[in-house]
C-alpha cells in the first residue's frame, strides 16, 4: 500500500532513530550523534553511526532510516515495519481509504505543478520581460550564481499568464488553484493569478521539494511580500525558508544554524558564506518550527531585528521554547542594531560584521533574564518579589526536571546580582511620581476568582470570534495565553484559519465560523459568542461593552494577568521610546496604555461583581 508521505514523516519525527537502535544495540555518544558496534556485521570497534534521521555503517556500508532499520534488522516488509513502529510511536495507522491515496496523488501532482511553475518563473527572469526584476536583484547585490542557486524567478503579467504558459505541459487551471498559484472562488473556479509583477522565491521543504512561493514587489507597493496559501503540501507553520539548503550546509560542523526574519536576509547570508540560515514565512515562529530547527542543530541562533518587535519576538520564542528544552536542545540569541537586518548589515559592513554579531550570541537563559527584567521596576519589595516569581515560573515551565532546576538557579543568580547592583535611583517606569499600588483588588474567594478568570478567557475568545480583525493586533498575545479546553483547541483552529488569509484581506466572522464548522468547532464558537451577547444585554459589565472591541480585548487581557500585561506594555514603551526614528507612540501601543491606565484606576466593574 502507498502510505501518505506526511504520515511517514510524522512517524520518523516521533521516533528518534537512536531510541529504536538503542533497544537492540548498546549505543555510545559520539559528539551530537551516537555510535555502536554494527548489528549487521561482526565487529569489535564501533563503526556504526546513528544520526538524527539516519544510520550509516562505515564498516559494511549499511545505511537507512528508522523504517529500513527495522526492515533490515528484523526482516520485516515495509508495511510491517511501518505498522510496528506506528504502534511504538502511539500513532494510529492511516486507514487504507481511497481518499488518502487520492490525497497523496493530489500532493504529488501539486508538487509537479509547483516545479513546472518555478521553471517558468525562473526562465522569465532571464528573458526580456524579466529584465527589470533581474536588475532589481542584481541591484540588491545578488550575483547570478546566488539567483540561480535559490531558483529565483519573475511572475510577470497576471490574468492567467501562468496558465497559458503551463497549459502545454497539460496543467489545468484547477491544478493551479490547488497548488495555491491561482485564486479560486468558493466553488474552486479559477479567478486570476495570485502572483504577478513579483520576484518569486520558491519555498522548499527539508528535502528540497518545492511546496510554495513567496513573491516580492519591485517597488513599494503593499503588501511587500505575498506568500502562497495553505495547501495539502504547504503549511506556513511547518515550513522554514531554505531549510533544505541549511541542512546541507550543516553537514559542516562549524556551520551555524541561524534564524532570521526575511527571505532576502537568508539569501544575503548564504551569499556571504553563512549558508545555514533559515526564516519563518511572515508569521511568528511557532513550536513546530522550533522542532524543525532542533532536528538540524542543538543550539540554533536567533538573529532578530534590534527594534521593539525584535525584542518582543525574542521573549516570545524564549517562552515558547522553555517547555521543550532539553540538555541538548536550546537556543542562542543575537541582536542587530535598530534599523538593520542581516542583508543591510552585510552590504554595508561586510561578512566580518555579521560574524561578530553571531559570535556575540547569548544563551537562552541570558536572553530570558534580560527580556523579563527589562523595564520592570525593582525599587519596591513588591516589584522585586513579582520579578522573582516570574523568573521562577519561567524555570518551572521547563519539562526536564534537572534542567528546570539549573535554570531556576541561573535566573535567580542574575536576579540577586542585579539587586545588589541596584542603585538608589529609580529605574524606568511610566510615571516616576506615582506610588506603586496594586491595580486590581483581589476577589474574595478562591472559587470566585477562578470562575471570574474563566469567564474572562471566554470573553476574550468570543471577542476574537465576533471580531476576527482583532487578530491583526492581538494574534501574538492571544496565541501565547494559557487557555483551558475547549478554548485552547478553538484557538488553534482560529489561528490556523488566520494564517491562511491573504495579507491585506479583511478577516470576517462568518468565514471564520464556516472554517470552525469544518473543524467541528462551530457550535462551541456559537455558544461563546451567544454567552457574550447575553452578558451585554444583562448590562452586567457596566460601560465596558460601549468600548471598541480592541479596547475590550485589552481590558480583559489585562484583567486575566495584570503583572504580565504591565510588563509587556512597559517593555514595549521602553523599546518604542528607545527608537530614535520614533515620531509619537504607535496607535496600538497607545490603546494598550489606555487599557492599562483604566485597569490601574480600578475602573473595572468586572471586579465589583
Ligand atoms: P521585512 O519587511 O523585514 O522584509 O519582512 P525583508 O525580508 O527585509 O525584505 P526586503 O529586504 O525589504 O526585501 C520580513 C519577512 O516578513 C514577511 C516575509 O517573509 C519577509 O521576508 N513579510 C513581510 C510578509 O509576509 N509580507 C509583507 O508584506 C512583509
Ligand atoms: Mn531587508
Amino acid at each position: 500500500m502507498a502510505f501518505d508521505p506526511a504520515f511517514l514523516d510524522e512517524l520518523r519525527a516521533r521516533l528518534p532513530i537512536a531510541s529504536v537502535v538503542g533497544r537492540r544495540t548498546k549505543l555510545a555518544r559520539s559528539g551530537r550523534n551516537w555510535k555502536a558496534c554494527c548489528p549487521f556485521h561482526g565487529e569489535k570497534t564501533p563503526s556504526f553511526y546513528v544520526y538524527d534521521d539516519h544510520f550509516h555503517c562505515f564498516g559494511c556500508g549499511v545505511h537507512g532510516d528508522v523504517i529500513s532499520f527495522v526492515m533490515q534488522s528484523e526482516g520485516r516488509s515495509f508495511p510491517e515495519a511501518v505498522e510496528q513502529l506506528a504502534g511504538e510511536a502511539g500513532l494510529e495507522m492511516p486507514r487504507q481509504d481511497p481518499r488518502s491515496e487520492a490525497r497523496s496523488r493530489e500532493a504529488q501532482s501539486i508538487g509537479d505543478v509547483l516545479e513546472a511553475a518555478q521553471k517558468h518563473y525562473h526562465q522569465a527572469l532571464f528573458r526580456p520581460e524579466g529584465r527589470q526584476a533581474l536588475d532589481y536583484l542584481r541591484g540588491r547585490s545578488l550575483n547570478d550564481e546566488t539567483i540561480v542557486r535559490f531558483g529565483l524567478g519573475w511572475a510577470g503579467e497576471g490574468r492567467g499568464a501562468l496558465l497559458s504558459a503551463l497549459r502545454s505541459s497539460g496543467i489545468t487551471a484547477g491544478q493551479l488553484v490547488q497548488a495555491g498559484l491561482m485564486r479560486g472562488d468558493e466553488s474552486g473556479a479559477p479567478r486570476g493569478d495570485l502572483f504577478f509583477s513579483r520576484v518569486m522565491f520558491p519555498i522548499r521543504d527539508r528535502r528540497g521539494k518545492i511546496i510554495s512561493f513567496g513573491g516580492r514587489t519591485l517597488g513599494d507597493a503593499q503588501p511587500k511580500y505575498v506568500n502562497g496559501p495553505e495547501t495539502p503540501l504547504f503549511s506556513k507553520r511547518r515550513a522554514l525558508y531554505n531549510l533544505d539548503g541549511a541542512r546541507a550546509a550543516l553537514r559542516d560542523p562549524s556551520c551555524d544554524l541561524i534564524v532570521v526574519e526575511g527571505y532576502m536576509d537568508v539569501i544575503a547570508l548564504a551569499q556571504a558564506g553563512f549558508e545555514g540560515a533559515v526564516a519563518p514565512l511572515g508569521t511568528a515562529m511557532g513550536t513546530e518550527q522550533l522542532e524543525l530547527l532542533w532536528r538540524e542543530a542543538s543550539h540554533p541562533v536567533l538573529c532578530l531585528d534590534g527594534d521593539a518587535a525584535g525584542a518582543r519576538a525574542a521573549l516570545r520564542v524564549a517562552e515558547l521554547a522553555l517547555p521543550l528544552l532539553q540538555p541538548e536542545r536550546s537556543l542562542r540569541f543575537c541582536r542587530l542594531d535598530p534599523g538593520d537586518d542581516p542583508d543591510s548589515l552585510i552590504r554595508r559592513d561586510g561578512p566580518q560584521a555579521m560574524r561578530r554579531i553571531l559570535d556575540s550570541a547569548t544563551p537562552l537563559v541570558e536572553e530570558l533574564y534580560a527580556q523579563m527584567s527589562v523595564g520592570v521596576g525593582t525599587d519596591s519589595p513588591e516589584q522585586r518579589a513579582a520579578l522573582r516569581k516570574r523568573l521562577e515560573a519561567a524555570a518551572g515551565l521547563i519539562a526536564d526536571r534537572d534542567l528546570a532546576s539549573e535554570y531556576r538557579r541561573a535566573l535567580l543568580d542574575r536576579y540577586f546580582a542585579a539587586s545588589r547592583r541596584q542603585s538608589p535611583r529609580r529605574g524606568f517606569s511610566g510615571s516616576p511620581s506615582r506610588p506603586a499600588r496594586p491595580a486590581v483588588r483581589r476577589s474574595r474567594s478562591e472559587g470566585g476568582e477562578e470562575s471570574g478568570a474563566l469567564e474572562r478567557l471566554r470573553l476574550l475568545t468570543a471577542l476574537v470570534l465576533s471580531h476576527p480583525a482583532l487578530l491583526g493586533e492581538v494574534e501574538d498575545h492571544y496565541g501565547r495565553m494559557a487557555l483551558p479546553q475547549p478554548l485552547d483547541d478553538l484557538r488553534d483552529a482560529v489561528l490556523d484559519w488566520f494564517a491562511t488569509l491573504t495579507p491585506g484581506c479583511d478577516p470576517d466572522a462568518a468565514t471564520l465560523l464556516a472554517a470552525l464548522d469544518r473543524e467541528g468547532m462551530g457550535d462551541t464558537a456559537r455558544l461563546l459568542v451567544a454567552g457574550r451577547a447575553g452578558l451585554r444585554q444583562s448590562g452586567e459589565q457596566g460601560g465596558l461593552f460601549a468600548m471598541e472591541p480592541i479596547q475590550q480585548w485589552w481590558h480583559f487581557y489585562g484583567l486575566v494577568n495584570l503583572p504580565d500585561f504591565v510588563r509587556e506594555v512597559e517593555r514595549d514603551m521602553h523599546a518604542a521610546l528607545a527608537d530614535p526614528a520614533l515620531e509619537g507612540l504607535p496607535e496600538a501601543l497607545l490603546g494598550r496604555l489606555r487599557a492599562l491606565e483604566r485597569l490601574r484606576r480600578g475602573e473595572s466593574q468586572d471586579d465589583e461583581t
